[in-house]
């Protein structure tokens, strides 16, 4: 599909393209996924739904406070890499997973361009709004670049990405990958594995373990964006299910579970209530201080990543860290 409603120069513009995967919304399973999610013990809900227009907007000022040092960590990481990174894998394409505003993205695009290695450009992500903005600003700032804007949900429309032309190299930054547990990782990571060839390279972010303290401060940071963030979720369900979420009942409960080496992200209910969804419909019931679930985020180490790339059939080829050892990102190769 064109590109059409945009004031960017024709030109411009034309170097744009947008792609449907999947034959279905990938927010029309929000009523299945609730009324799963609502079911269980204890509560939970997945992850995509943060990420509405205001639930990106909101994440990217949440990579901006002083306490959530991933994304600073990672910028300056990959800044150091990048050209190490296209030198060695000499891409035709880039698709990355869950690209929201792509702004790390620049690094290895600048990288392409240093080397004049001009590789097309793949974002995949579930909230569009945010994509068309990084096309538009990337087509802007590089002559050669065309954007394939992927809409989509990565779990379930891998496999309608279409072959790449030459070698591909797959990102999966910001740490997403921690947003799965360790069953769904793997399996996602096998989903990726099997839409890859042996020629392609996968690029993947992660955060590590660490003291709790900072762990604890990253997900709680004092301007409260990370509970705005948290409880903007609620104001999807509302919107999207007719729902009669009160924000003011439920607050934002973020720790760090040593023992699974993962920070979990609760709404804590402050009163017993019950909330009607009245498009599945379904009546939810809160007890006092009953949690929804709303997130995990897993910590790793070197060994657990080499473990979790080797069980989905990818080799780590090259461990990246900075010297304070608080992120990795490791470049991998399926395996034979
Ligand atoms: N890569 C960026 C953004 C990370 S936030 C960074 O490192 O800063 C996670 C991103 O994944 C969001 O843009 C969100 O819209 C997207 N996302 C979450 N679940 C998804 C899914 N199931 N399918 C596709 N994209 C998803
Ligand atoms: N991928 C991010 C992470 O795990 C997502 C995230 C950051 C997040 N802060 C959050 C999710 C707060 C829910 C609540 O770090």
């Amino acid at each position: 599909m064109n590109y059409a409603q945009s004031r960017l120069p024709r030109p411009m513009r034309e170097r744009i393209s947008l792609h449907r995967l999947g034959n279905v919304d990938p927010v029309a399973s929000i009523a299945d996924d609730v009324r799963a999610g609502f079911s269980a013990i204890p509560k939970s809900l997945p992850p995509k739904y943060f990420y509405d227009e205001r639930g990106s907007w909101l994440f990217e000022e949440i990579c901006k406070t002083p306490e959530y040092y991933l994304t600073r960590t990672e910028d300056a990481l990959l800044a150091r890499i990048a050209d190490s990174v296209i030198a060695k894998v000499r891409p035709s394409s880039i698709l990355e997973l869950g690209s929201g505003s792509s702004r790390k993205t620049g690094h290895l695009l600048r990288a392409c361009e240093r080397q004049r290695c001009h590789a097309r450009y793949e974002p995949f992500d579930v909230s569009t709004e945010i994509m068309l903005h990084a096309a538009e600003r990337l087509v802007r700032e590089h002559a050669w670049l065309s954007v394939e804007v992927l809409i989509g949900d990565y779990l379930h429309d891998l496999q309608h990405i279409a072959d790449g032309t030459g070698r591909r190299l797959v990102l999966f930054l910001g740490s997403t990958i921690g947003n799965f547990d360790q069953h769904e990782s793997v399996s996602f990571l096998r989903s990726l594995r099997s839409v890859m060839t042996g020629d392609d390279r996968f690029l993947l972010g992660l955060d590590r373990v660490k003291e709790a303290a900072i762990l604890n401060a990253a997900y709680n940071d004092a301007s409260g964006l990370t509970a705005e963030f948290n409880l903007n979720v609620l104001q999807v369900i509302n919107r999207e299910l007719d729902g009669d979420f009160s924000l003011q009942t439920f607050a934002h409960r973020a720790v760090y579970n040593e023992s699974l080496a993962r920070m979990e992200m609760y709404l804590d209910s402050l009163v017993a209530q019950s909330v009607n969804l009245r498009r599945l419909p379904m009546q939810a019931e809160f007890a006092e201080g009953e949690s929804i679930l709303t997130e995990i985020s897993c910590k790793f180490t070197p060994a657990s990543i080499d473990t979790m790339l080797a069980q989905s059939g990818f080799v780590a080829e090259q461990h990246f860290e900075p010297e304070n050892r608080a992120f990795s990102l490791v470049l991998a190769r399926p395996g034979d």
